[in-house]
C-alpha cells in the first residue's frame, strides 16, 4: 500500500510554493508595484584610501528625470558612527555617506535618486568626485606586519602544542592559502523604501527580517514597531544578506529625503564591492601522531584581513578545535586592516575554509602514516567535544565515513598516487570530513484555523525566510504533521515583520527552528482546542473539535526554544564527502567524475529539498576548490573580477554525478523534532576532498584554492611519491 505522503514531515513532496515560482508568481524585493517609486543608484569611489576633496554634481543635475543627489554632505547624519568604528561585528549598523574618507575601491560616495533606473545609472556616471588619494593597503604579504589579536574571541589551546608535537612519530607543518571570494545569490540585494512620517515599510531581500528591522529602527533612531520590513521570497543570500547592508540605509534614506518611495539594486557589477566578501585565508596546520595513527597535537593558526573601519573574523579554526580526539590543541585568528570591503559570513563561515587545511592536512598525514584516510580519521573520532568535554548530542561521524566508503567503492582507490590510468587520464579517489554546529534558535509562529462547512483550512505565520531553501515546505509538512491535516489544507506566510519573531535563515539553524516554532503553535492549538470541544484530537480531528466546541475561526500562537538538554551538549551535524576526480596527463585539465556526500544531519524534514541544499552545497564547494577567486588590482585595490565572465563558477562539465546519502538519525536532544542543519554541512567537506582527489590521481598536493590546470601542470609531486 503507498504511504500517504501529503501528510506529516520526512515526505519528498515537491515545494508548496513551486508553483508561484515558475510562473513568475512569486514576488521579490525589486518586483513589488509601489505607486510614485523613484529609482536610486549608488555611485562607487575609483580609490581605494583618502578622501573626497571635491563633487562636481551639475552635469548631473542636468540630466532628464533626476530628482537628488545625495553626497556625505547632504546626506542624514546617522547614529554610532565615528571616524573609524572599533569592532562593530555583532552589531547590525552600516554606517553611509556619512563624511568625506573613502576605505575601500568601490565603497559608496553618492547616490543619484530619479524617475527611472536607467536615468538614476545614466546620472550616476556622471558625478565627478576629485579625491586626495593615499596609498592603500591592498597587498596581503606587506600587510603582515599589522596582524592583530580581534577583539572577538579568536584563540583557544587545550594541553601542550610543543610537548604534543614532541611526543609525535610523524609530524606535518603546511600552509593552506583560499582566497578572496563572492556570494552572488541570483537574487540581486535590493529594497524598495517608504518612508512616511517616520513610518517605514520596505521590501527588502533579506535572510533574518528582524535584523533588517532592527537596522533601520535604530540607525534613524525611530520605533521598531514604526518598521515593517517584508520579503515573502528571497533568492538565495548564502550569509550575504544576514543583515542588512547599506544599500538598506540608503535606500531608506533616499525615501525620507524626497518623500516618494525609492527602489535600490544593488548592480551584479556592484555586488562585487558593496555587500561584503569571503576573506582571504592563510591558514597554517601543524599535526603530530603516533604511528599508530593517534593524533598528539593538532594546532591552527589562521591570518586574514578585515577593513579598516570593522572588524570581521572567519572562524577557520573552530573545526579544528572538535573534529578529532587529541590532547593537544591550539587554535589561533589575526587580522590585518586592509582597504578593503569588510569580509562577512558566507556559506559556512570558518567551516568550509578551515575544513580545507584541516582535512587536507589529514590526508597528508595520512599519506604519511602510510594509513587508508577513512581509518586514519575513525581513529581519532570522539563522541565527547574536546574544546568544550561536552557530549556530542548525536555524532555519526565514523558512519559517515564507513557507508560513504561502502557506497563509493572506496576500495577501488589506487593506494599509490598516480597508478589508476584510464586512457590519458589519471584517476583518483579523494575523501574529507565535515562538521557544522546547528544552532537551533528561539522561534515563534501563529496558526490560524478557519472551519468552512466541514473542512479546515490552516494558515501559518512566522517571519521566517524562504532563501531557496525549502521553508515554505518544511513549515507546511511540520504544520500538517502537528495539526493532522492535508499538506494541501495549508497555507504558509512568511517574511513579514508582522509576523511572530524567529533568527530567519543562516548558520544552518532555518529548518530546526522554524519547524519546531511552527510545532509549538499546532501543539497549543490543538491543546486549547481538545478543552474547548471536550473531544480527544486523535479521535476527532480539528474539523470536529472546531465544529464541536463552535469555532469558525481560531488562532493560537507558540515558542520553541532550546532546553536544559540543548545546552548541556555539543550539537553539530556531520559529514563525509567522497570525491573521484579525473586529470589529464598532459594538459593538467581534471573533471569531478562523481561524488558522494554522507550527511548526518538529524531528522530529514523533506528529502528532496534537503537533498537540494546538500548538492547545492557540493556544488559551491566545488566552485571554491576549482573555480572561484576574486583577484584584488595590485596597484589601486580595484576587484579585477567584477563579472561572471571573470569569476569563474563550476558548470556541469566540470562536475557531474552527486549522490547524497542522509543517515536515518533523530537527534532528540538537539530538539524535540529531531532536527539539525543541511544549509551548510555540504559545502564543509568539499574543497579538500576534491584536493585530496587530486593528490591521489597525481602524487601533486594543491595547497593554494582555486585549483586550477595551470598550477597543477606545473606543480612537483610530493617527495616519496613514485
Ligand atoms: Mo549563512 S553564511 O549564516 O547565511
Amino acid at each position: 500500500m503507498d504511504t500517504d505522503i501529503s501528510i506529516g514531515t520526512g515526505n519528498p513532496i515537491d515545494r508548496v510554493e513551486g508553483r508561484l515560482k515558475v510562473m513568475g508568481l512569486a514576488k521579490y524585493a525589486s518586483e513589488f508595484n509601489v505607486k510614485n517609486l523613484a529609482y536610486a543608484q549608488g555611485i562607487n569611489s575609483t580609490i581605494a584610501k583618502g578622501t573626497i576633496t571635491a563633487i562636481d554634481t551639475s552635469e548631473a543635475e542636468k540630466q532628464k528625470g533626476v530628482i537628488k543627489i545625495l553626497t556625505y554632505k547632504n546626506a542624514d547624519k546617522l547614529k554610532h558612527y565615528e571616524e573609524e568604528l572599533p569592532a562593530i561585528s555583532t552589531s547590525s549598523i552600516q554606517p553611509v555617506l556619512q563624511n568625506a574618507d573613502v576605505h575601500y575601491y568601490g565603497e559608496y560616495v553618492g547616490l543619484v535618486i530619479a524617475e527611472t533606473f536607467e536615468q538614476a545609472q545614466y546620472a550616476a556616471s556622471l558625478v565627478k568626485y576629485t579625491y586626495s588619494e593615499k596609498k592603500p593597503d591592498i597587498d596581503f604579504d606587506s600587510s603582515r606586519g599589522k596582524a592583530y589579536k580581534p577583539t572577538e574571541k579568536s584563540d583557544y589551546s587545550r594541553g601542550n602544542i610543543m610537548q604534543g608535537m614532541a611526543e609525535a612519530d610523524v609530524t606535518l607543518e603546511q600552509r593552506y592559502n583560499t582566497p578572496i571570494e563572492h556570494h552572488h545569490p541570483m537574487e540581486l540585494h535590493a529594497i524598495i523604501a517608504s518612508w512616511n512620517n517616520g513610518d517605514v515599510q520596505a521590501y527588502a531581500s533579506q535572510q533574518i527580517i528582524d535584523d533588517a528591522t532592527i537596522t533601520i529602527a535604530d540607525t534613524f533612531q525611530i520605533e521598531k514597531k514604526n518598521v515593517r520590513v517584508i520579503a515573502p521570497f528571497v533568492g538565495g543570500g548564502f550569509g550575504s544578506k544576514l543583515h542588512a547592508k547599506q544599500h538598506v540605509i540608503l535606500g531608506v534614506m533616499a525615501s525620507k529625503q524626497i518623500g516618494r518611495p525609492v527602489q535600490m539594486t544593488v548592480t551584479r557589477n556592484q555586488m562585487f564591492t558593496n555587500t561584503n566578501l569571503r576573506q582571504r585565508n592563510e591558514q597554517k596546520i601543524q599535526v603530530g601522531a603516533k604511528s599508530d595513527g593517534s593524533l598528539t597535537a593538532l594546532s591552527h593558526d589562521t591570518l586574514s584581513h578585515t577593513s579598516t573601519y570593522e572588524e570581521f573574523q572567519e572562524s577557520c579554526g573552530t573545526v579544528t578545535k572538535m573534529l578529532y580526539k587529541t590532547p593537544n590543541n591550539k587554535v589561533t585568528h589575526r587580522l590585518m586592516p586592509m582597504n578593503l570591503q569588510t569580509p562577512f559570513a558566507m556559506r559556512a563561515p570558518g567551516e568550509a575554509t578551515g575544513s580545507f587545511a584541516l582535512e587536507s592536512a589529514m590526508d597528508e598525514m595520512a599519506w604519511k602514516l602510510k594509513m587508508d584516510p577513512v581509518d586514519f580519521r575513525v581513529k581519532n573520532d570522539t563522541q565527547v567535544d574536546p574544546s568544550s568535554d561536552k557530549p556530542f548530542s548525536s555524532r555519526l561521524l565514523n558512519e559517515c565515513l564507513k557507508i560513504g566508503a561502502e557506497e563509493f567503492g572506496w576500495k577501488n582507490r589506487p593506494q599509490e598516487p598516480g597508478t589508476k590510468e584510464e586512457g590519458n587520464w589519471l584517476v583518483g579517489y579523494g575523501v574529507s570530513g565535515a562538521s557544522r554546529r546547528a544552532p537551533y534558535q528561539k522561534t515563534s509562529a501563529k496558526v490560524i484555523l478557519e472551519l468552512k462547512d466541514t473542512k479546515v483550512r490552516a494558515t501559518i505565520q512566522m517571519d521566517a525566510t524562504d532563501i531557496g531553501t525549502g521553508s515554505y515546505t518544511i513549515i507546511a509538512q511540520t504544520a500538517s504533521e502537528y495539526l493532522n491535516i492535508s499538506v494541501s489544507q495549508i497555507d504558509v506566510e512568511l517574511g513579514d515583520s508582522d509576523f511572530p519573531k524567529t533568527p530567519g535563515s543562516g548558520g544552518s539553524w532555518g529548518a530546526a527552528s522554524f519547524s519546531n516554532g511552527a510545532r509549538a503553535a499546532c501543539e497549543n492549538a490543538i491543546t486549547a482546542l481538545e478543552e474547548k470541544s471536550g473531544l480527544k484530537a486523535a479521535d476527532a480531528g480539528i474539523a470536529k473539535m472546531m465544529q464541536a466546541g463552535n469555532l469558525n475561526l481560531f488562532e493560537a500562537e507558540g515558542t520553541a526554544e532550546p532546553d536544559e538538554e540543548f545546552k548541556k551538549h555539543s550539537v553539530f551535524s556531520f559529514g563525509a564527502n567522497f570525491t573521484e576526480v579525473w586529470v589529464d596527463k598532459d594538459t593538467g585539465v581534471f573533471r569531478i567524475k562523481r561524488m558522494l556526500n554522507v550527511a548526518s544531519c538529524g531528522k530529514i524534514l523533506n528529502p528532496k529539498t534537503a537533498f537540494g541544499q546538500i548538492i547545492g552545497g557540493c556544488a559551491m564547494g566545488a566552485g571554491m576548490a576549482i573555480a572561484e577567486q576574486t583577484k584584488v588590482e595590485p596597484n589601486y585595490g580595484n576587484f579585477i573580477t567584477r563579472s561572471f565572465a571573470d569569476y569563474h563558477v563550476p558548470v556541469n562539465l566540470d562536475m557531474a554525478n552527486i549522490d547524497v546519502i542522509f543517515l536515518p538519525e533523530e537527534d532528540k536532544i538537539a530538539n524535540k523534532m529531531g532536527i539539525k542543519g543541511v544549509g551548510e554541512l555540504g559545502i564543509t567537506s568539499v574543497a579538500a576532498s576534491i584536493a585530496n582527489a587530486i593528490f591521489n590521481a597525481t602524487g601533486k598536493r594543491m595547497r593554494d584554492l582555486p585549483i586550477t590546470p595551470e598550477k597543477l601542470i606545473v606543480a612537483q609531486k610530493e617527495p616519496g611519491v613514485a
